[in-house]
């Protein structure tokens, strides 16, 4: 096994050991899976019902949609990486309070430290809130935005979309776009802002990329 797979397995070793408020409430800690060697993570709000019954994260029926996109990109779902910002189905599944997923903040950032993905893709909401928490995902959704060193796209949740069909076209034109905007990532000048505040790619290179 390789030095990253070791480390990975590290932290979800921790994931799942772990306690924490919502713990004792839900069936088990979902870590995040697939490639560490991954250009990309996508990052999710946590477990609904399948993934605390399963273990895993999206396997439900957003994760089925997730998995649908990749194939539609011509990925699969192994190449990449895929997580969450909370690792514990809240009660009734309810939005996780932000000091819950305060408490679940280290696992992420030891992820995103191993990985070092050049593109993190923010699922949702609450995925957007946590690391660009100026911005609306109905206003910045399928625009690459970077914050310090980090480039950040953020798309409407797949259960969103399920649940509001109106959200799918975008979700799916967003989703195309990925693979152009990891393409020309490498391109891009570095960021001219501090890494507290998010700044909107130049317009010359958001269009008609970003
Ligand atoms: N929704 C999420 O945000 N994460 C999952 O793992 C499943 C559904």
């Amino acid at each position: 096994m390789d030095e990253r797979r070791k480390i990975l397995q590290e932290i979800i070793q921790d994931i799942k050991a772990h306690t924490c408020s919502l713990r004792s409430g839900c069936k088990q800690a979902v870590p995040g899976e697939g490639n560490p060697a991954s250009p990309i993570v996508f990052i999710g709000e946590g477990p609904g019902r399948w993934e605390d019954e399963q273990g895993r994260p999206f396997v439900g029926p957003a994760g089925k949609l997730l998995n649908e996109l990749l194939v539609e990109i011509g990925w699969k779902r192994e190449d990449v990486y895929i997580t969450n910002i909370n690792r514990c189905r809240p009660p009734g599944n309810r939005d996780p309070l932000p000091e819950e997923v305060a408490e679940h903040s280290e696992f992420l950032r030891r992820e995103l430290e191993l990985i070092k993905p050049k593109l993190i893709v923010l699922l949702g909401r609450h995925a957007l809130n946590k690391f660009l928490p100026n911005e609306q995902i109905s206003k910045c959704h399928g625009r690459a935005k970077r914050k310090g060193r980090e480039v950040y796209l953020a798309i409407y949740h797949p259960a969103a979309a399920l649940h509001n069909p109106n959200l799918m076209g975008a979700l799916r034109e967003d989703f195309k776009k990925i693979p152009l905007i990891l393409s020309k990532i490498d391109e891009l000048p570095p960021a001219a802002a501090g890494p507290t505040s998010a700044e909107v790619m130049p317009p010359a290179q958001q269009d008609p990329l970003f």
